[in-house]
């Protein structure tokens, strides 16, 4: 797989990197390093931006002055660099007082708190030039039904998007806020746990039309569901505004591990909508933002290790491309797509003007059987995908 180039644009949260291995069961495996030393070696392997939260940068405890001198000089040496700062969201997670979420608290003050620290973060974002502002809820849920009211949780999860959102608009700032779904983790249950449940929450909102999604990888595969059909959906929606790219295996607590070290086929899968877009669709919006990976080195790993592991997310992701432009531009694939109705998929049910009493007085004959045994050849599609990604 040749070296990636900003062209390619990758983009790492300096959380992910920047991770010390600090799990609920121990303490730090290595070492933290200032945020521009991530920042420099990020660009050095070819990355094109990087992403981060308020307090990767500077502590929750800052004083103004402090925050902007920091983020001063990350900016700096992210230009230096080369590196674009695509993205910015908020710890709203990590101190104690957020232990019941930031907006959907059930202490008021504390919401007040959140929601001012949530504005200061777009300020920011729109400083560094980022496109995107991601929200994710982490902390917004609950462990207990009877501990949460969740028809005011929704209202005020609403009040809080819509008066970021109104902010935005109103500071006439080019950002777009992405929600990001995760069924638990570190609540016991999130709201928001898909990206269904997301748009859902979006249709609602005054301001939605600048609030879409960030989907991740891991978050609807702990959920069971289908992280590329998520993502077609929210194509499909208008709303695919960001990514987080990750891996994760089954059922169980978020891994982050590498992009592809999951479920590779899925992963071989979403690369190829990505890249190659919807098959049958070529006026279907395609997603051209950042390839954002949201991923943590394993604890096992020291400083090497860290930048082995941010370089394989990127391999996987260029060699997954390479393997899906060839599965698209191979006849056998073409054939098999007819053969299977992929493309038939298409065309309207309905002829173009016609009405459903028409509809409905069409003398129309299905031969059933033949239709009941149709042979699509799905298992033989699929077969042509694996001997692509393992060719
Ligand atoms: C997680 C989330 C976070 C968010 C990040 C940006 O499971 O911890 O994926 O890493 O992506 O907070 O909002
Ligand atoms: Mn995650
Ligand atoms: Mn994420």
């Amino acid at each position: 797989v040749r070296t990636p180039t900003p062209e390619d644009k990758f983009s790492f949260g300096l959380w992910t990197v920047g991770w010390t291995g600090t799990d609920p069961f121990g303490g730090p495996t290595r070492p933290a390093l200032d945020p521009w030393e991530y920042s420099d070696k990020l660009a050095e392997l070819g990355a094109w931006g990087i992403t981060f939260h308020d307090n990767d940068v500077f502590p929750f405890e800052s004083d103004e002055q402090t925050a902007k001198k920091i983020v001063g000089r990350l900016k700096d040496a992210a230009d230096k660099a080369g590196l674009v700062i695509e993205m910015v969201t908020t710890n709203t997670f990590t101190h104690p007082v957020f232990k019941d979420g930031g907006l959907t608290s059930n202490d008021r003050a504390v919401r007040r708190f959140g929601l001012r620290k949530i504005l200061h973060a777009v300020d920011l974002a729109a400083e560094v030039g980022a496109e995107t502002f991601v929200m994710w809820g982490g902390r917004e849920g609950a462990e207990y039904d009877g501990s949460k009211d969740v028809y005011a949780a929704f209202d005020r999860y609403k009040e809080g998007l819509d008066t970021v959102a109104g902010y935005i608009k109103e500071q006439g700032y080019d950002l777009r806020i992405g929600l990001e779904p995760k069924p638990n983790e570190p609540r016991g249950d999130i709201f928001l746990p898909t990206v269904g449940h997301a748009l859902g929450l979006i249709a609602q909102l005054e301001h939605g039309d600048i609030v879409g999604l960030n989907p991740e990888v891991g978050h609807e595969q702990m959920a069971n569901l289908n992280y590329t059909h998520g993502i077609g959906q929210a194509l499909w929606s208008g709303k695919l505004f960001h990514i987080d790219l990750n891996g994760q295996r089954g059922l169980k607590y978020d891994q982050d591990l590498v992009f592809g070290h999951g479920d590779l086929i899925s992963a071989f899968f979403t690369v190829d909508l990505i890249e190659n877009g919807f098959p049958g669709s070529p006026d279907a919006p395609r997603y051209t933002g950042p390839r954002h990976f949201d991923y943590k080195p394993s604890r096992t790993e020291y400083i090497d290790g860290i930048w082995a592991s941010a370089q394989a997310c990127m391999a996987t992701y260029l060699g997954l491309a390479e393997k899906a432009k060839a599965f698209r531009a191979d006849p056998r694939v073409t054939e098999a797509m007819t053969y299977a109705g992929v493309y038939d998929l298409a065309t309207p049910t309905l002829a173009e003007d016609e009405s459903v009493q028409d509809f409905l007085a069409a003398a129309e004959d299905i031969d059933l059987d033949r239709a009941a045994q149709r042979d699509y050849g799905f298992v033989a599609l699929q077969q042509l995908a694996v001997e692509h990604l393992i060719g």
